[in-house]
């Protein structure tokens, strides 16, 4: 049979790497990735994480070294999360000035004071019952807890932190976070809004990380049904209105149309979570020999940038930032 005489002929344009270097569309840097660190205010040595192979509790005392090994490697943001001494049913060390976050944060901000710092804001790792506010019965006080949030971010905005980013699915934990931290004289401290967190099942090794499972029943009152995605756009406007001056998508491989959709409708930087579970999930077939570490992960991450994301929170992040050196 004659061949057609005109065939378009997009392999051209991938027949050297000199080409594909040229036409490539998305690019993954360091800059990109924020570290996350877990410190935990009752050990003394570094303690892994069974679930998350390659992951560790620090010690206060190791907060130093660990960050200055982040900004060494290019990577200009960690997220700080805290394991506490104390918990209680309201999770009052969350917001203690002498609590296990505010001093992370002095230690990383004297190791590396040009490192951007960020804190995750919550009550999961601080209550005893595991649920991410004040209980009202069975679900969480909404209101409450934003008076909680509002001393949490004030205290870490006392220590030094950058950047608070509320991960609880409050309505109007934005708002009422920026009126506390202006009404302190904090109006340079931002706010990354985890604006989209889905009730998900790949925060599994992540609890296990922070001691923060909830003892009873799950995060659904809170966190969105997986099944939304017009939801997310509108939770995403509503922190943007609400002063939020970063927003994020979490998890982030199984929602990358939510990414892209997200990315549409805001100018707002974006970021995405690639969550616990996701790292798990690599690290277990890598293990096994099944994948290819390396270009997974590379290849996930990518696609975070390729769906829209601007910065990626990722447990791979010191792993990636070697590969690309
Ligand atoms: C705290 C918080 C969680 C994660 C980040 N912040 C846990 C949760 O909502 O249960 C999950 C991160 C991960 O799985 O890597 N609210």
């Amino acid at each position: 049979m004659p061949l057609p005489k005109l065939i378009a002929r997009p392999r051209r344009n991938r027949k050297s790497e000199a080409i594909r270097r040229l036409v490539r569309e998305t690019t993954l840097a360091p800059d990109d990735l924020i570290y996350p660190i877990f410190v935990d205010e009752t050990i003394t040595e570094p303690k892994p994480v069974p679930s998350m192979p390659g992951v560790v509790r620090h010690p206060l005392s190791e907060v130093g070294k660990i960050i200055k090994e982040v900004w060494c490697l290019g990577i200009p943001a960690v997220i700080l999360f805290g394991i506490p001494k104390h918990k209680d049913d309201v999770g009052t060390s969350g917001w203690e000035a002498e609590g296990v976050i505010p001093r992370a944060i002095a230690e990383a901000k004297s190791a590396e004071p040009n490192i951007c710092v960020i804190a995750d804001t919550c009550f999961c790792e601080y209550t005893s019952h595991g649920h991410c506010g004040v209980l009202a019965g069975s679900t969480v006080d909404n209101d409450a807890t934003l008076e909680n949030l509002q001393k949490e971010a004030v205290a870490y905005a006392a220590a030094g932190v950058d950047i608070v980013a509320p991960s609880g699915m409050m309505d109007g934990m934005v708002a009422a976070i920026r009126a506390a931290l202006d009404h302190a004289g904090f109006t340079q401290v931002g706010i990354l809004s985890y604006a989209v967190k889905y009730a998900s099942a790949f925060y599994g090794p992540f609890r296990d990380a922070a001691d923060s499972a909830p003892s009873f029943g799950d995060r659904t009152s809170y966190q969105m049904d997986p099944a939304n995605r017009r939801e997310a756009l509108r939770e995403a406007l509503l922190d943007e209105t609400e002063g939020a001056d970063m927003l994020m998508v979490k998890p982030g491989l199984a929602y990358l149309d939510v990414l892209a959709a997200v990315r549409e409708a805001t100018h707002l930087p974006l970021a995405a979570y690639n969550v616990s579970g996701e790292y798990a999930m690599i690290k277990a077939a890598a293990e096994r020999g099944w994948i290819d570490e390396r270009r997974v992960v590379l290849e996930t991450l990518l696609a975070f940038k390729r769906a829209g994301a601007d910065m990626i929170l990722t447990y791979h992040a010191l792993d990636v930032a070697r590969w690309l050196a």
